[in-house]
């Protein structure tokens, strides 16, 4: 009777732990098919390893990367790079530039069931890993004078489901674990693997649109803190919206667009 009820308590335990982040419960592997291990596999196999720069021997922002080395890196950068995006020319850099302010998962996380508000998230110190009340919090740069709408450095837009954020952290346990698996496992497990932890993922991630436009649903401007000139000047942006206009290879941004 006690056996069984410790077992019971122990079962509770390890689920009520699961159940603290939505993406570690996302990725246990459940709804992972056969295909979708093929198709890592074919990844891993064709994989080219990307080759990481050395810092540079002298930085030429100190004070920068003294803040950029407080702040949390995302569990992603296991395998990818801090600048992820190479594959299309067109939008890379507007992209990487977006991964500053806003969490890989807000444009990575399929959402269409899952019960997600995008909130300010503190990456750096004080309040690390928790939300950033814009309202309140007296670490908020609340000048509404400037342009941005980052409400102090290291913060960035991230999902939160029933008020937890989502995002894991490199350095939580979850993802050492990952890490060490990542690096003794068979190629056949780490295809299962790579398989289970992109299963919640959205492979095309958010188009410009989705942020930058008068109807969007992603972002709730209010909560982020925005006033109506900085959502306006969001909703507006005429370099995202012409990235949802052209179409063909040979259109080109052209700065008389720009000026119109
Ligand atoms: C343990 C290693 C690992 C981690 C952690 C990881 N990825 Fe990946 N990811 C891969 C591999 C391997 C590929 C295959 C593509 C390639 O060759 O780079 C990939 C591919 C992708 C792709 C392209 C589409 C696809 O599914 O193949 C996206 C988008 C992506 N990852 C996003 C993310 C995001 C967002 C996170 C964090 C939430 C993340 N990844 C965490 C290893 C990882
Ligand atoms: C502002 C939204 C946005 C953010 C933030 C973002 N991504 Fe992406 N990501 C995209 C879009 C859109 C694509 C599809 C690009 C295309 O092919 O046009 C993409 C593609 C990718 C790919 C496929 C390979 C490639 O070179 O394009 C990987 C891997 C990836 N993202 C990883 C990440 C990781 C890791 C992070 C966080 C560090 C991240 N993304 C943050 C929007 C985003
Ligand atoms: C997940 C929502 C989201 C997506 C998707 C997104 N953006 Fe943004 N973007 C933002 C937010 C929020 C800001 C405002 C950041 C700030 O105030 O500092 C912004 C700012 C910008 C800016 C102004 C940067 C500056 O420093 O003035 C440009 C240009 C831009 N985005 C272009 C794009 C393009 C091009 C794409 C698609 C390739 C894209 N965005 C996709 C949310 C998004």
């Amino acid at each position: 009777m006690i056996k069984l009820l410790i077992v019971n308590l122990y079962l509770f335990l390890s689920f009520s732990a699961m159940a603290d982040n939505l993406f570690i419960d996302l990725v246990d592997g459940k709804n992972v098919t056969e295909k979708n291990v093929r198709e890592a596999l074919k990844q891993l196999r064709d994989h080219k390893e990307v080759k990481l720069n050395k810092d540079l021997l002298v930085n030429p922002f100190h004070h920068k990367k003294e803040i950029k080395d407080k702040l949390k890196k995302p569990f992603c950068q296991n395998c990818h790079l801090e600048k992820p995006h190479q594959v299309n020319q067109r939008n890379r850099s507007f992209l990487n530039m977006h991964t500053k302010y806003i969490s890989c998962e807000t444009c990575h996380l399929n959402n269409q069931v899952l019960k997600l508000e995008n909130k300010w998230l503190a990456y750096g110190y004080p309040n690390v890993g928790k939300v950033i009340d814009v309202y309140s919090s007296v670490h908020t740069e609340a000048e509404k004078v400037k342009t941005s709408i980052l409400p102090r450095p290291g913060a960035k837009i991230s999902p939160f489901n029933k008020g937890k954020k989502v995002v894991v952290f490199k350095d939580e346990k979850f993802s050492i674990e990952v890490e060490k698996k990542w690096k003794t496992l068979p190629e056949e497990e780490k295809a299962r693997l790579k398989a289970s932890l992109h299963k919640p993922l959205n492979k095309k991630g958010l188009s410009c649109d989705k942020c930058h436009s008068e109807n969007q649903k992603v972002l709730d401007f209010k909560l982020l803190g925005a006033n109506q000139k900085q959502t306006h000047s969001i909703t507006s942006n005429d370099i995202a919206q012409f990235f949802g206009r052209y179409k063909k290879d040979g259109d080109r941004l052209r700065m008389s667009d720009l000026l119109r």
